[in-house]
This record gives structure tokens, C-alpha cells and sequence, in this order.
């Protein structure tokens, strides 16, 4: 079955980023040109995946009015002969089309408690078929369009897997801030799984191969999380609602990271600063005067 349909959640409430986050979606921080999340659809968009449901939530509007249709700014641009900007805003004559939902509550909560959650609130725009989950939050960078997500597809399709799930390895001492996947066997580049964890501690991690953002899922996984109780921080975790996929028999599968491909989780103010310096230095225009200029600070300092 042809997969089409991309769900991506931004309904977290960015709290290691305040106060950057009070008001607006860590989601629309820019990361040089452009806010994060446009860098999740055009990668989308890239990989011919066109039908895009956002999980939103409390003050997350700019994400609908950033991808919405703006006749204004077209004409503008269309005078100005900016035929640039004009690509960049125009994914209608792509045929790509955007759906939101809000991301369900559960009944005593007044706050979106967890990824597991949000993916749940896809159930009925996914209807029986397979989709393919990007976090909002999180760039996945390579030298030229290596196509993560189409690997991702192909292998879902081939092996018949409930879910397949992109990994790339970190260090020893950051493994406490992913899920953590168990390998069947060696683990090289496309591999089955025993288990999964998530945030674990040094000692407990399975392997050092993090969930690095992006997931392609059998409808399958909704009945799973309807299995799974809240758990790290009280939220519903997605990694253990995998984890109960697998206990239901079903087959889960990675993908890694190639080595020209770079995971971008913008969530700290570390990785967020981070990501921020390694686009503007590799901005086509800008790239080598910020170079120049750090180089420069760094002696001053
Ligand atoms: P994070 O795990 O970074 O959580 O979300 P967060 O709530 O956004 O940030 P902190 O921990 O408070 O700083 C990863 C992605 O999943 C989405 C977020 O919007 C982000 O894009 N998410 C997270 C949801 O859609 N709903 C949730 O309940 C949690």
C-alpha cells in the first residue's frame, strides 16, 4: 500500500526552551532561515509524502498561519520578481495539503501529556493505513537529499514490519535522553529489535542506537497505545507503546542514520544553539562571513 500521509506533532509545550517558548511554538524558532518545523515538511514534501496532519495545541496558530495559503505576500513577492521567496511559500502547486487536529486531553489533565498521546489523535486521519511520524522539533540534515524516509518505506514494505523507526548512535552519556533500541543481532543498517527503552540510564541501555524523530508506523500502534499506561514524567511514551507493539507479536525494525546524515533535536538550549551556528555556517550566502566572524570572536575572547 502506497503511504502518503505524514503526522507531525507539535502540540509539546517546549519547557527547556522557555522563555523562548512562553508564546510561541518552540516549533517556529528559526534555525538560520527558516523555522524548524519547514525543514520537517519540506523534507516531507521532498520524499513525495503530500497529505501533512499536525498535532497542535495552546498557542501553536503561527504553525497554521506559516503553512497557510497568503495571496497578499504572493502578489508582493510576484511584483518583486522574488521568484526565491515565492518557491519557498508555495507548496500549493505542489499539491500539498495540511490538516490539524488538536491534540486529545485526557480527562483530568489540563496539559498534552506525551508523544503517545499525540500520535493517537492521528487515529482517524490515518483511517487503515500505514503513515510515516516526523517530530516538529527535530532537522534531519545530510550533504545531498539522502531520502532517510523512503529507506525508512522501503524496508517497512519489504519486511512486512508494524513499525520502522530511524536510529542514529550517540554518546555513552546522552542515552538518558532518547529511547534506547536492542538489536537483533548486530544492528548495522536495517535490523529487527528485541526491545526498545525509554530514557534509560548508562547502565541500563541496551545499545547506544538513539529513536532519532522519525518513525513509520501500521496503523497497529494505536491499539497499542490504547495498552499503555503513562509512564516517564507521567506521560504517555510513545517508546513504550512500542514496546507493547512488540509485545503483541508484531515485528519492529530500524533503520540508522547514514554517516552523511545528522540528527538536529532542537529541545535544549544547547542543541538548539548548536543547530543554529552549524546552518548559519553552511548558509549558501552568509556561511562564510559567520565563519569569519566566529573565528574572529574566538581570538577576542
Ligand atoms: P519533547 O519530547 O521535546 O517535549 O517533544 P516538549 O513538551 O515539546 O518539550 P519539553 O520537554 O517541555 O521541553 C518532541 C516533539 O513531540 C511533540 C513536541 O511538540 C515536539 O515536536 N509533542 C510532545 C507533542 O506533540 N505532544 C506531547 O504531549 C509531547
Amino acid at each position: 500500500m502506497r503511504i502518503d500521509k505524514v503526522v507531525i506533532p507539535v502540540a509539546g509545550m517546549g519547557t527547556r526552551l522557555l522563555p523562548a517558548t512562553k508564546s510561541q511554538p518552540k516549533e517556529m524558532l528559526p534555525i538560520a532561515r527558516k523555522p524548524v518545523v519547514q525543514y520537517v515538511v519540506e523534507e516531507m514534501v521532498d520524499q513525495g509524502l503530500k497529505n501533512i496532519l499536525f498535532i497542535t495545541g495552546k498557542d501553536k496558530r503561527s504553525i497554521e498561519d506559516h503553512f497557510d495559503r497568503d495571496p497578499e505576500l504572493t502578489q508582493r513577492l510576484s511584483e518583486a520578481q522574488d521568484l526565491e521567496h515565492m518557491e519557498e511559500i508555495d507548496y500549493e502547486s505542489e499539491g500539498v495539503r495540511f490538516f490539524y487536529t488538536r491534540q486529545m486531553i485526557a480527562s483530568g489533565s489540563r496539559l498534552p501529556s506525551g508523544l503517545g498521546e499525540a500520535i493517537a489523535s492521528a487515529e482517524q486521519f490515518v483511517g487503515d493505513e500505514p503513515f510515516v511520524v516526523g517530530l516538529g522539533d527535530t532537522i534531519i540534515q545530510s550533504s545531498n537529499y539522502s531520502g532517510l524516509v523512503r529507506r525508512m518505506i522501503k524496508s517497512h514494505q519489504r519486511y512486512g514490519a508494524s513499525a520502522t523507526i530511524a536510529v542514529c548512535e550517540v554518546a555513552e552519556d546522552e542515552v538518558q535522553h532518547y529511547g534506547v533500541v536492542k538489536p537483533k543481532g548486530r544492528g548495522k543498517t536495517d535490523f529487527e529489535i528485541d526491545d526498545i527503552v525509554e530514557k534509560p540510564s548508562v547502565d541500563e541501555a541496551p545499545s547506544r542506537l538513539a529513536v532519532a524523530a522519525r518513525y513509520v508506523f501500521n496503523p497497529e500502534i494505536f491499539a497499542a497505545i490504547k495498552r499503555t499506561p503513562p509512564g516517564i514524567g507521567g506521560e504517555l511514551q510513545l517508546t513504550d507503546a512500542i514496546r507493547n507493539l512488540m509485545k503483541m507479536g508484531h515485528t519492529v525494525r530500524c533503520i540508522r542514520l547514514r554517516r552523511d546524515e545528522r540528527r538536529y533535536d532542537i529541545g535544549s538550549p544547547e542543541s538548539y544553539f548548536k543547530a543554529f551556528i552549524d546552518f548559519a555556517l553552511s548558509d549558501q550566502k552568509y556561511g562564510y562571513l559567520i565563519r569569519q566572524y566566529i573565528e574572529q570572536r574566538l581570538r577576542e575572547i
